[in-house]
């Protein structure tokens, strides 16, 4: 009898391995070791054997069907990866392809040039403010201390949306705002898009960016200014860079100034970045307008304040060589 369960096994592992189907693999199952079964015929016979014979041989037809239920669980995963590899072949996917590149974004630099300068002054203890691109007359023009008859206001310089609405021609509405909402002391720089009725060139869009900067307090004078400029144009453009002050006139400051810097490509000796001059004109600052303090409600006779404000579209540019400022505003991707 043991012979015979051995031809059994055999004969079970010889048909399972020639199997190709799954269907085929339960047909075996039930033959081999299902209830009709030669397997299942010697369990009833197990009943004819002495006491002493039937523990043992009864672990003898277990341990075949084990084997046999071992061989057709192997089988089945035999198959499976046989016809999976079949479909791969029939189908009209080459699945070893390596996958198409999906070219990977990165921050546009007029982004990356935003986030250094946010970094660098937040390191200095400013917060970053945030005003309306859609503001009024007296934000953009009246509060700043800008004349009724003043050429900025123009039409031909200014998009304006309906009669006193408009879009900001430049940050230093969002000094207003922020006078308007905070008492001193203030520190702040407010980075943000602003518009002019300007034609596309070389310099000029639309629409460009600046950065206003605003800080007011008690005893803040023009050193204050100065001292933080030149941390910050050294964190910007390197520690060896120098700026200096130009007089000039904004409606808003008193007394009013440009920054230049030495260039930073020749290091002051003169190049085409610098026009041969050595300085590079970085932004427009001064101390804020006693008047601009008045109009907001702000104590003039106990506070001061310096502002500045500067392009950041020109900072890129500089930066990364971009000649073109209407190369920041297409949509062209290097894939290559
Ligand atoms: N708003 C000026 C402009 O658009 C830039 C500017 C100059 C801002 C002097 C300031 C400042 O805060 O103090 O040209």
């Amino acid at each position: 009898m043991e012979e015979q369960l051995l031809v059994i096994l055999r004969q079970a592992e010889e048909k399972i391995a020639a199997a190709k189907a799954f269907h085929e693999l339960n047909d075996l199952k039930s033959l081999f070791i299902g209830k009709k079964s030669e397997l299942n015929d010697f369990m009833k016979k197990l009943g004819t054997l002495s006491p002493e014979e039937r523990p043992a041989f009864g672990k003898k037809i277990n341990d075949v069907k084990a084997a046999i239920e071992k061989v057709l669980e192997e089988a089945e995963a035999r198959i499976k990866e046989e016809q999976y590899i079949l479909a791969l072949k029939s189908s009209q996917f080459d699945f070893t392809m390596p996958g198409r590149q999906i070219p990977i974004g990165s921050l546009h630099p007029l982004t990356m040039i935003q986030q250094q300068i946010e970094d660098i002054f937040i390191s200095m203890g400013f917060q970053v403010a945030e005003g309306y691109d859609v503001e009024d007359d007296f934000h953009n023009f009246d509060a700043l201390n800008t004349p009724k008859d003043h050429p900025s206001r123009n039409l031909a310089d200014t998009f304006y949306i309906e009669k006193d609405v408009l879009l900001r021609t430049h940050t230093s509405t969002v000094q207003i705002r922020v006078m308007e909402k905070y008492k001193p002391p203030i520190k702040i720089i407010a980075p943000g898009r602003c518009y002019r009725n300007d034609k596309f060139d070389l310099t000029h869009s639309p629409v460009f960016h600046q950065v206003e900067g605003l800080v007011v307090d008690e005893d803040i004078s023009f050193r204050d200014l100065s001292n933080t400029m030149d941390v910050f144009i050294k964190k910007m453009f390197g520690p060896d860079i120098k700026s200096r002050f130009r007089p000039h006139f904004f409606p808003f400051t008193e007394p009013s100034a440009e920054m230049d810097i030495t260039c930073f490509s020749c290091a002051g000796k003169g190049c085409p970045t610098c026009k041969n001059s050595g300085w590079i004109e970085i932004a427009g600052a001064g101390m804020v307008d006693p008047n601009v303090f008045d109009i907001i409600g702000i104590d003039s006779e106990r506070y001061t304040g310096f502002a500045f404000g500067f392009g950041i579209d020109r900072i890129t540019m500089l930066k990364y060589r971009v000649p073109d400022i209407r190369m920041l505003f297409e949509n062209y991707v290097n894939n290559g």
